[in-house]
């Protein structure tokens, strides 16, 4: 047996914990050395399903499918070991039934070794939040502005901005902690609002565009570090990336065109062999 204490993962219950506490950090990634590198910092990282934006260009997180989630948790999976890491259901492969939902959530958490999945939805999906948190799942929730449904939203829009609407974001939240997920994403809605719901649910809420009212905040990688065009008005960019790497393939390419690159010291010597007599 190694005598090396072994570090332990945070799990869904360690997140589950700090309502209340100190505030939960967290951020996506979908690759191994991005998830290295994140990883000290934060408390869970997310592979979501924004990676169809932001890895692969498209309009809306709809296309993804469920094999492009497992291929790029194992990635993260690898890079990283200690935040917990949160797997994202993509669109069509829980909605169906509960059934459906365990059955491809087993599939994630078998095929990637993650601690939990998300998926997105309010009242509607709290059966199937039960059905999976009873079988051995966790769940983390997602509601407010749920981009899977942007066709029925009508695009990413703040959610539960007039009274009706705010009471049904109230009544999700509830119906999904009371479901058992151990932490919920609530999505582009207004500051009051937010405030609300932290204060009604009994786990942590985790916001994006939602202000500093949560109990813990997440933001995509990349449009935190200035790497995305163009970013939502919640995102501060702590970074500046794109520039970085524009700096570094110009320099790139003016030493490739004026042959200053490779150098010698980027080259192979030729080995010696001493002439036998
Ligand atoms: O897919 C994603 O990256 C997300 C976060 C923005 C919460 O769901």
């Amino acid at each position: 047996m190694s005598a090396e204490p072994m570090q332990r993962r945070l799990t869904a219950v360690d997140i589950r914990n700090r309502k209340g506490g100190q505030p939960v950090v967290s951020l996506t990634s979908y690759h191994a050395h991005t998830a290295a590198i994140i990883d000290q910092f934060v408390d869970f990282i997310l592979v979501g399903d924004s990676l169809g934006m932001v890895m692969h260009g498209f309009e809306s997180t709809v296309p993804v499918t469920l094999d492009m989630m497992i291929l790029q948790g194992k990635a993260v999976m690898r890079g990283s070991h200690h935040a917990l890491v949160v797997i994202d259901m993509p669109f069509a492969s829980y909605e169906e039934s509960p059934a459906v939902a365990f059955r491809n959530a087993a599939r994630v958490m078998k095929e990637t070794g993650c601690g939990a999945i998300k998926l997105e939805g309010g009242r509607y999906m709290a059966e199937t939040v039960r059905f999976l948190t009873d079988r051995g799942i966790p769940v983390m929730g997602h509601i407010g502005l749920t981009p899977q449904s942007f066709n029925t939203l009508g695009g990413f829009k703040v959610q539960g901005r007039d009274e009706k609407g705010a009471e049904a974001i109230k009544a999700d939240a509830v119906a999904i902690a009371e479901a058992g997920a151990f932490a919920i994403v609530v999505e582009g809605v207004v500051e009051p609002l937010a405030r609300e719901i932290t204060k009604l649910v009994s786990v942590p809420t985790i916001g994006i565009g939602a202000s500093a009212e949560c109990d813990g905040q997440i933001l995509v990688l990349e449009d935190m570090l200035g790497l995305s065009p163009r970013v939502p008005k919640f995102v501060r960019r702590f970074g500046s990336l794109a520039g970085h790497i524009e700096e570094a393939v110009r320099a790139y390419a003016d030493e490739v065109k004026a042959r200053t690159f490779p150098a010698s010291d980027n080259v192979y010597a030729v080995k010696k062999v001493e002439p036998t007599t």
